[in-house]
């Protein structure tokens, strides 16, 4: 995360901007931190260290999973390394990082996932860690929420931008959001005790709410 989100906080057009972006460089350590300290302990994974139980997690990923981080934010990230100074490709690099990988699915993934958890009474210590890295999550969102709307105000190319981005990467969330193993043909899986038509509804409400936000209206 700190490759990805370190370009983006070089890029940052002032100071406050890049002091925030550094806190959360700090705050995506501590959560991988809190991760592979519950993967080892609770033995979810098989392998060891960092780098491994890694490799082993993103075997259980679809590929859209890749496609948004490896390809549509990458292209973004390594742009922003050449050329700290291009505005409108950190607007498109934090539409994807902040309103879609954790507005939209890593704040849904840990909605039901905990949600489910405190149902079933399971898993207290997960579920209070999980708690705080969600807080930390949502202070990440507003800050985007927050740039965005800034930029979009500054001027009518970022909003551009931003709908022009959402549009490319909808799909590919749409993907994330569906198990490896479903393929549309057979019942709707649960999963955490909800349904991935239930799930999707929920991120394009999250999507849905950050855009107004920011002033625009969400491209269903
Ligand atoms: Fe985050």
């Amino acid at each position: 995360m700190a490759a990805v989100l370190e370009p983006m906080m070089r890029a940052a057009p002032d100071q406050e901007m890049r002091l925030f972006l550094c806190t959360q460089i700090a705050d995506e350590a501590r959560h991988v931190a809190f991760f592979n300290r519950f993967y080892s302990e609770v033995g979810v994974l098989q392998s060891e260290g960092l780098e491994d139980q890694l490799a082993e997690t993103s075997a259980h990923l679809n590929p859209e999973f890749g496609v948004l981080f490896d390809e549509l934010l990458r292209r973004r990230v390594d742009r922003l390394a050449q050329e700290p100074e291009d505005l409108e490709t950190l607007v498109e690099a934090v539409t994807i990082y902040h309103m879609v990988i954790e507005g939209m699915l890593a704040l849904t993934g840990q909605h039901f996932i905990m949600d489910y958890n405190e149902r079933m009474g399971t898993l207290p210590g997960f579920v209070k860690g999980f708690t705080l890295v969600a807080r930390d999550e949502h202070r990440h969102v507003a800050f985007g929420a927050r740039f965005l709307r800034d930029m979009a105000r500054r001027d009518p190319r970022h909003t551009g931008a931003i709908q022009r981005t959402l549009g490319e990467v909808a799909p590919v969330a749409d993907g994330v959001l569906r198990p490896k193993w479903f393929d549309g043909t057979d019942d709707e899986p649960m999963l955490f005790g909800a349904s991935v038509s239930e799930t999707r509804a929920f991120a394009m409400k999250a999507l849905e709410r950050r855009m107004k936000v920011i002033g625009l209206v969400a491209a269903a």
